[in-house]
């Protein structure tokens, strides 16, 4: 049977840099935009786990490529992109995905932490954006997606350096989405809210806390890393297309549950 509407949710062809993506929901995501017909290019620190994945997703007839860099080292970024522009030419599509985690109540934070965590959380975003948008203007197309958090619109106690990079991160995808939409270039963001990977395994293994979360959210569990992939699948798809500004939160319905 032919599906021709299908096609629109292909991402064939198109150029993807996914940061974070050794582990996570970075991996979940890079392994359905490969699935997806996308070449993605996989970012992390580490340069031996990227090699891996890379070679698990060409193994399977699949396109991608490692560009291990740290997020939060704007030369390092620069140089990357400077890469990706010799080898590729232009970017579709860039997932900003990794965050970092420091839970812990204000007064404990030294500045240095404090640096640290909004470097890599919200400095990096605009870093990451405009070197993708660099390279997306000449061609007037492109998909800038954050994976921003629930911490992005809500707040809990004992969390607030990283729930104020979230929330800014927001702040940058909507203001993005108006400065780059005369463009043919969308900004979204993806919220997800309690999903079982590796940031979170003190929280998983704490049976009281895992069970908390479960309870609280209208599903009753964790979110699988793959659960989140298909929504950045979406909105890098020309499916899309008029989709820009927009946070997806995808949380089992954690926040919205009384
Ligand atoms: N999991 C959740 O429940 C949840 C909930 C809300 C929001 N989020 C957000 O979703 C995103 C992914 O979360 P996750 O749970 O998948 O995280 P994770 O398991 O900690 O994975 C983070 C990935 O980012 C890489 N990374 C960390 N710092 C980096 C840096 N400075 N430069 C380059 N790569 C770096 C890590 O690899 P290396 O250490 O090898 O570099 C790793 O592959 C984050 O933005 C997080 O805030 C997650």
């Amino acid at each position: 049977m032919m599906r021709p509407y299908l096609d629109t949710f292909s991402l064939s062809g198109k150029i993807a840099l996914i940061t974070g993506a050794g582990r996570g929901l970075g991996l979940a995501i890079a392994k359905a935009m490969a699935g997806s017909g996308a070449h993605v290019i996989l970012n992390g620190r580490d340069p031996g786990r990227l090699g891996d994945t890379a070679g698990s997703i060409t193994a399977a007839g699949q396109e991608a490529s490692t560009a291990p860099f740290d997020v939060a080292d704007p030369v390092a970024v620069r140089t990357a992109f400077d890469e990706i522009a010799r080898t590729h030419g232009h970017l579709d599509i860039l997932i900003h995905n990794v965050g970092a985690r420091n839970r812990k109540p204000l007064l404990e934070f030294s500045d240095e932490e404090i640096r640290d965590l909004v470097e890599t959380n919200l400095v990096a975003g605009f870093t990451l954006a405009r070197e993708a948008a660099r390279l997306m203007l000449p061609r007037q197309s492109g998909r800038l997606i954050a994976i921003t958090s629930i911490a992005g619109h809500v707040a809990r106690s004992g969390d607030a350096v990283y729930t104020g990079a979230k929330h800014g991160l927001t702040g940058m995808v909507r203001a993005l989405a108006a400065e780059y939409g005369p463009f043919g270039i969308t900004s979204n963001a993806i919220a997800p809210g309690g999903f079982a990977t590796e940031a979170n395994e003190a929280m998983l293994a704490d049976p009281k806390i895992a069970e908390h979360f479960s309870a609280r959210t209208a599903l009753g569990r964790w979110g699988r890393p793959e659960e989140i992939a298909g929504a950045a699948v979406f909105l890098a798809s020309p499916a899309a297309s008029y989709i820009t500004g927009h946070v997806l939160t995808i949380d089992g319905g954690l926040t919205i549950k009384m």
